[in-house]
């Protein structure tokens, strides 16, 4: 059983909120003034990825403060029971072994008492054989034309993890391979898509832990049906591919089990990019990059298993989350890659983080009274620099910012990457510096405009400054980085999701709309006429709020005229 302990009984907690109420009362820029060893004292690296935490409010002792929070949460305890398979998703009764997915020691991992490693190790050696077939031509489409399209339906972790990869990875990419992927339910979404591809060269992957979902399982059938205009039923075998838990959904849904991809339930379904849900990445980028997916995020679960806490980078991470969350109260967060290829990486996140820490009763079966989740948000830079920053850096609301940026591009363009990092380094040092009354007004004054514009303009021209923010440099985005800086991000999670005292690996949350989505579904079809049982529906309707009832009946009525 995971350790339970309130964080806001336990002592560091009310010394931090001391701490930093009267002690860190300094600025950013004066926390540098008094320390020329700053940036280097509050820096970590590893796996080439360079992490720069300088530029936040702590002090050696804030850090101290922090490591002691998450040592009286027994982090350390939770970090081994969750590697060594214990069932620490208590409120689903599961093992939670995204690592064991990418364990390369060659060790066994224990669930039950039975060793997972053998049966992981299968399906990645079918993900491997049936990529290089793919690859290879010899498994073709039914006309005998070599596959080059791929449409992945699946959403949540189904979509959004290997959606990103594909995207951050693309530098990567197979010659002539084009990938899709179909999430949206919103009919719109597998109809564009479908215009776009052949039939005769399309291999649609069915993506989901547990074969039942609304969305993905409508999508499924539909691009199943307008497949078999151009095919015979015969031809669905090559051309649609299972990735579940579910084996006797996926039967039914007419997929033989050789063209299944396993995984267990001890994947959450938003950790899942690293089990056969990430055979898109595989058939986009060839097995051998996916493998070195792996390793990267393999070299960080080792950092965060085996370092120390002061320089165990996924725990510093997170302890400087909980320090805004918590002790400064910022409920939101932003994350700004300056980096093309992780166009996607906010959304995955925003699942990642959000889905999993986004909870209100604790470990003990009590209300949270505390921040849980921030809310996470981004864009890539520097488009967002042309869109949201106002806000971040005159708006009323503070904050936190986490930038991202490799030191060498992927595209022959050196010229964009340096003023893309110039960019990258200006919006963090904005942040932190601001700019005083007296620098707006000497750059008023030197406009040469009249003393009543510079009067009117000044307080429109301030910035306060000191927000803080943390930077992630890493030298060039490789499969390997990615899988490191992925499985960063995850172990935060994780580490927050322990000390703010909650399950991180359950999803409840998401029933109610789904539940009551189905109660609503079959009153959009009904027909208003009675004989056709339309009273009796209107009834339903009657009983349903008035709002939810009006809607229902303004979309039928604009459907109807
Ligand atoms: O939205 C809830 C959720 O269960 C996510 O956690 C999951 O990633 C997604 O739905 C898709 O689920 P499945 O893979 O079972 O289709």
């Amino acid at each position: 059983m995971l350790p339970s302990v309130d964080p806001q009984k336990v002592a560091s907690w009310m010394q931090l909120e001391h701490h930093v109420n009267y002690e860190m009362v300094a600025t950013l820029e004066e926390l540098f003034l008094d320390d020329s060893d700053r940036f280097s004292h509050f820096s970590l690296e590893t796996n080439d990825i360079f992490f720069d935490y300088s530029k936040t409010h702590i002090s050696d002792k804030t850090m101290f403060l922090l490591r002691s929070l998450g040592e009286n949460c027994e982090l350390p305890l939770a970090i081994e029971q969750m590697f060594s398979g214990e069932k620490i998703n208590e409120t689903e009764n599961r093992a939670v072994l995204h690592t064991a997915l990418r364990n390369f020691s060659g060790e066994p991992v224990f669930v039950d008492g039975r060793d997972v490693m053998p049966d992981i190790c299968a399906v990645q050696e079918q993900m491997r054989i049936f990529t290089k077939n793919l690859h290879s031509g010899e498994r073709r489409g039914f006309s005998g034309k070599k596959i080059d399209t791929f449409v992945n339906i699946g959403i949540g972790g189904s979509d959004l993890g290997p959606m990103m990869v594909c995207r951050a990875l693309k530098h990567y990419a197979i010659d002539g391979l084009k990938a899709y992927f179909v999430s949206n339910v919103d009919g719109s979404h597998l109809y564009e898509t479908l215009k776009e591809v052949n039939p005769e060269t399309t291999l649609f992957l069915i993506v989901s832990k547990t074969f039942t979902t609304q969305e993905t399982m409508l999508n499924a059938h539909s691009a199943r049906k307008w497949f078999l205009q151009f095919a015979p039923e015969e031809a669905v075998e090559k051309h649609f591919v299972a990735v579940s838990t579910n084996e006797k959904a996926v039967r039914e849904f007419g997929i033989h089990p050789d063209n299944m991809f396993r995984f267990w339930d001890f994947v959450g379904g938003r950790f899942s990019l690293w089990s056969a849900v990430g055979l898109s990445i595989a058939c986009y980028v060839g097995y051998e990059n996916f493998e070195k997916l792996l390793r990267g995020a393999y070299l960080m679960d080792k950092h965060f298993r085996e370092t120390p806490l002061e320089k165990n980078m996924p725990v510093v991470f997170a302890l400087l989350g909980i320090l805004y969350a918590n002790f400064h109260h910022l409920n939101t967060e932003a994350v700004l890659p300056y980096d093309q290829y992780l166009e996607r990486f906010p959304a995955y996140l925003q699942q990642a983080a959000m889905e999993s820490n986004g909870k209100s009763i604790d470990r003990q079966g009590y209300y949270a009274e505390l921040t849980t989740a921030p809310i996470v948000w981004g864009e890539p830079g520097t488009n967002g620099q042309h869109s949201f920053y106002q806000l971040i850096h005159q708006g009323t609301t503070k904050v936190p910012c986490i930038f991202m940026a490799p030191a060498i591009p992927l595209n022959p363009w050196d010229e964009h990457h340096k003023v893309l990092f110039s960019n990258f380094l200006a919006q963090s040092q904005a942040l932190m510096k601001g700019k005083t009354d007296e620098e707006a007004l000497s750059e008023l004054q030197h406009q040469k405009l009249p003393k009543e514009t510079i009067e009117k303009l000044l307080p429109y021209k301030v910035f306060d400054g000191d927000i803080p923010s943390i930077s992630i440099i890493y030298k060039q985005l490789t499969p390997e980085t990615l899988g490191s800086l992925i499985a960063l991000f995850e172990h935060r999670i994780f580490v927050q999701g322990i000390i703010w005292n909650i399950y991180s690996f359950d999803q409840f949350g998401v029933e109610l709309g789904k539940q009551l989505a189905m109660g609503i579904l079959p009153q959009l079809s009904t027909s208003p006429n009675p004989s056709e049982g339309g009273e009796q529906r209107r009834g339903e309707v009657g009983r349903m709020d008035a709002s939810t009832a009006g809607l229902i009946r303004k979309f039928k009525e604009y459907r109807n005229n």
